[in-house]
């Protein structure tokens, strides 16, 4: 009784694990190179949104080539607020997956919370500065990224030294931001690396920096790019801050329009940047994947069809 449940249900899932692999849905998601650094006029080494938003849609974004993107940062990467007013608590992560539905996504990282995603996984930390980040981020730079995506130094522009604890000047803030994208870069040299000139703020007496702030990171952005990394600036200053909760974290709105950007970035960056992912996805714990297979119930599986118990 047991063994025909399980074998019933291993047809099943089997058949589904070949329907998701088949050539028809990889001709169907055959993929339109338009990657290019930038847009006309723009600065080099600086991606802008497009009018629409909608460059990652409907296509993979590299076909053949799974995505797993590190979302690294602070607060706003983990989606603080984004569990009020209705909202599930995912922050911009799984409008992100989302707008890839033509890929296949891995969240690389090693935080997780309460969001709705399976697969809720970020390196991201609230109310902590660039510094922390550098400290904490290892173990998931471990994971071999070959998408990292880095909002950070919201809290190094905070005017309370409480929170921005290596102080608030934006030169000081952005050669600290350097100091981390080469550590992503010494310890994932085959990842792309976006990282925002960070969204606005309404708070009067954090505008200023931040503003200071978001205009220095395409120059410490270009030197890496000069030096041959897969590193762009994402330019966030136009999100609009009528789409903030509280001056700082977005609205469950904002969150998703901020997912809507970064995969119209991810869909602007040169495909022959987009490497496969080194080694294999992170182990996670039993459920928590975005089937909840694990891998004993998967290798039974494979014994299943060895022994041809589906035909
Ligand atoms: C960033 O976006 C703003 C708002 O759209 C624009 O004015 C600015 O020129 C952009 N910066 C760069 C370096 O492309
Ligand atoms: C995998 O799933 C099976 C069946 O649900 C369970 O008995 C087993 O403990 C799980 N193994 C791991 C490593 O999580």
């Amino acid at each position: 009784m047991i063994a025909t449940a399980i074998v019933i249900a291993s047809c099943v899932l089997g058949h589904t694990a070949a329907a998701a692999t088949s050539p028809e849905q990889v001709i169907l998601s055959n993929n339109v190179d338009h990657g290019q650094v930038g847009r006309a006029n723009a600065t080099p080494g600086v991606l802008n949104p497009s009018d629409k938003l909608d460059l990652a849609l409907g296509k993979a974004i590299k076909q053949g080539t799974e995505l797993r993107i590190l979302c690294a940062g602070d607060s706003i990467t983990l989606g603080t607020l984004s569990d009020t007013a209705g909202g599930d608590g995912n922050g911009y992560r799984l409008q992100l997956r989302d707008d890839l539905s033509k890929d296949k996504v891995t969240f690389a990282g090693t935080v997780t919370t309460g969001g709705t995603m399976s697969d809720g996984y970020f390196a991201g930390w609230p109310g902590k500065t660039i510094e922390y980040i550098s400290d904490e981020i290892e173990p998931s730079l471990r994971q071999r990224p070959n998408m990292i995506l880095l909002h950070a130094g919201t809290n190094d522009m905070n005017p309370n030294g409480a929170i921005s604890t290596e102080g608030n000047d934006p030169h000081g803030a952005v050669a600290r931001l350097g100091a981390l994208i080469d550590q992503m870069i010494k310890a994932c040299p085959d990842a792309v690396i976006l990282v925002a000139m960070i969204i606005d703020t309404c708070e009067p007496a954090q505008w200023p920096a931040t503003r200071e702030f978001q205009s220095l990171i395409p120059d410490a952005v270009q030197r890496r790019l000069d030096d041959g990394h897969h590193v762009l600036a994402a330019n966030f200053t136009s999100f609009p801050t009528s789409q903030l909760r509280d001056c700082i974290h977005p609205t469950n709105q904002g969150y998703h329009l901020m997912g809507d950007y970064w995969s119209d970035f991810i869909a602007q960056v040169p495909r022959d940047w987009i490497q496969a992912p080194v080694g294999p996805n992170p182990d996670r714990p039993s459920g928590s994947g975005n089937t909840g297979i694990n891998k004993t119930l998967l290798m039974v599986l494979a014994a299943l069809a060895v022994l041809g118990m589906c035909s």
